[in-house]
């Protein structure tokens, strides 16, 4: 059932009115990333206002302005800042992004974020790479009457994140020579840091990271089929019996300090998707 007034319809026809082209890839940018819009030649850039329906960014370093434009020959669609439901929105505007960039016409979702890491073999600045996630924010941007238009009523989503892209990232990063963990992402709604004893159960239940997003945005894309790479940023290490405290100054400028990083791993990953054929969506 499409929501009325519809949301996406009314956010295309104002990006259709400044950007024609058919983005192939999305990228959401968490904390600390906002810095790979600068690798793009932007064409369009939509703040805070520009767009009906989106809510202002108000989580630290977040600037919630959705950016168009290419890298190279690759036409692309960037959330600059995401979303958060610690920051009290709806679930529905918090996917807005993802079911929007779906309808212009992504074939692969790419969502980066920090996190704390729960996995002792994790160190603060690595990048993760997400193979799968356990959804710990005790709701779902799916419940509701099921919109047909994006997909069924109960989907699959044992591969959200896909195997082929996962393959191909860990390959880019192998020819960068950027270090690239694996792991499974816990999603918590946030926004203080977890107990003691949360991060001792988190880490028995199976999670390597931990953090307050991404897992709605993956949810809308594997509702939709749409193929989802996620990348994580250790900010700070939650170990059992004694984490040190965590200080949200500390995950931004860690995550700043390894967005070069990042950026390098994505820029290998455009790279190789565009030399591939676009698939249909
Ligand atoms: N927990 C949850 N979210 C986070 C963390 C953490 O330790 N670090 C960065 N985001």
């Amino acid at each position: 059932m499409p929501l009325t007034p519809d949301p996406i319809a009314d956010c295309l026809a104002v990006i259709r009115r400044n950007w024609t082209a058919v983005p192939r890839v999305g990228i959401v940018l968490g904390t600390g990333l906002g810095a790979f819009v600068e690798q793009m030649q932007i064409e369009a850039a939509f703040e805070r206002g520009d767009l009906p329906h989106f809510p202002a960014a108000t989580a630290m370093s977040h600037r919630g302005r959705l950016v168009c434009g290419h890298v190279d020959d690759l036409p692309i669609v960037v959330m600059d800042g995401r979303f958060h439901i610690y920051e009290g929105h709806s679930l529905d505007l918090i996917t807005l992004p993802v079911r929007l960039m779906r309808s212009m016409g992504i074939e692969l979702l790419i969502l980066t974020n920090a996190s704390g890491g729960l996995n002792p073999d994790f160190h603060t600045g690595d990048i993760v790479m997400l193979t799968d996630h356990l959804n710990f924010m005790g709701t779902n941007p799916l419940i509701g009457p099921n919109d047909d238009r994006f997909g069924p009523r109960f989907p699959d989503i044992s591969e959200t994140y896909s195997l082929a892209h996962r393959e191909l990232a860990a390959n880019v990063a192998d020819a960068v020579g950027i270090p690239l963990r694996q792991g499974v992402y816990a999603a918590v709604t946030g926004p203080n840091y977890e107990t003691r004893a949360e991060i001792r159960f988190f880490r028995m239940a199976g999670a390597d990271v931990i953090g307050m997003s991404t897992v709605p945005e993956a949810l809308v894309a594997a509702h939709a089929s749409l193929p989802v790479l996620a990348f994580s940023v250790v900010t700070n290490e939650c170990l059992a019996p004694a984490s040190a405290p965590v200080r949200g100054e500390d995950v931004i400028a860690v995550a700043n300090a390894a967005a070069e990083r990042l950026q390098s791993l994505l820029l290998g990953v455009l790279s190789s998707i565009g030399k591939l054929p676009r698939t249909p969506g």
